[in-house]
């Protein structure tokens, strides 16, 4: 069955003293917990946080380069991340996709290089509130997995975590419904299973956008949420610690 995942994304927030602090409490955590914890801090904290992980908690970055090397400033390549233990990388995070242009075509070579690498890539995609409110959320959501679906092959979907975090719901506040993010999640399931019945049952689907530990359980307790992808809290241990514990 699939895995429950807890991730935190820290975006360019904390420090070192929050990965000194934190990751020794997941660590913990982790033994009490059959989800798996996931932690995305800045790039510059990765070693230290990896060091920290041991084999329980899993580090990832927050993205990575589509190219393998070369005169490409300011870029990390995912070779660099496995070199370092890394296990996961976000993709298509909403934030890259609005400020730093990630287009459809970008977000699918950065999984393919990814994946390729031997990483487990997580897919974030989301729709605006605009496109949600001109009744769009369905078609923009599919939209963005079916480009990498296209490019992957059903092998590849067990380096596939997909995160439905819907642009409105980031740092917001306003968290989907429970019933509103498990309409997504289920559609999202059954465009797995018009590729592959058995796989779909098999790739985890996170939900991310103001998940806190007073709303996790309920988002949890749907049958096509696997876990979460969270901002905010993931930066308070005990938000993030509960959060954890819920996922079980
Ligand atoms: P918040 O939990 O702060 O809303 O952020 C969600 C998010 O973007 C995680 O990737």
């Amino acid at each position: 069955m699939r895995k429950k995942i807890v991730a935190g994304n820290w975006k360019m927030n904390g420090s070192l003293e929050l990965v000194n602090n934190l990751l020794p409490r997941l660590v913990e955590v982790s033994e009490e917990t059959q989800a798996q914890i996931l932690v995305c801090p800045p790039a510059p904290y990765l070693t230290q946080a990896q060091a920290l992980a041991g084999d329980k908690v899993a580090v990832g970055a927050q993205n990575c380069s589509e190219q393998a090397s070369g005169a490409f400033t300011g870029e990390v390549s995912v070779s660099m991340l496995t070199e370092l233990g890394m296990s996961h990388v976000l993709i298509g995070h909403s934030e890259r996709r609005a400020i730093y242009s990630e287009t459809d075509a970008l977000v699918v070579a950065k999984v393919k290089a990814a994946v390729e690498a031997g990483l487990v890539a997580v897919l974030c995609v989301g729709e605006t509130l605009e496109q949600r409110e001109a009744g769009h959320t369905l078609g923009v959501v599919l939209g963005q997995i079916k480009v990498v679906l296209d490019e992957l092959t059903v092998e590849q979907w067990s380096q596939l975590v997909v995160a439905y975090e819907p642009v409105w719901a980031i740092g917001t506040g306003k968290t989907a419904t429970s019933a509103q993010a498990q309409d997504v999640h289920q559609a999202i399931r059954q465009q797995l299973a018009g590729y592959d019945v058995q796989q779909a049952e098999a790739v985890s689907i996170l939900y991310g956008g103001s998940v806190k530990a007073s709303n996790a359980g309920e988002l949890f307790a749907q049958p096509d949420i696997d876990g979460a992808l969270v901002g905010g809290a993931s930066l308070v241990a005990e938000e993030f610690i509960s959060i954890c514990r819920q996922a079980d």
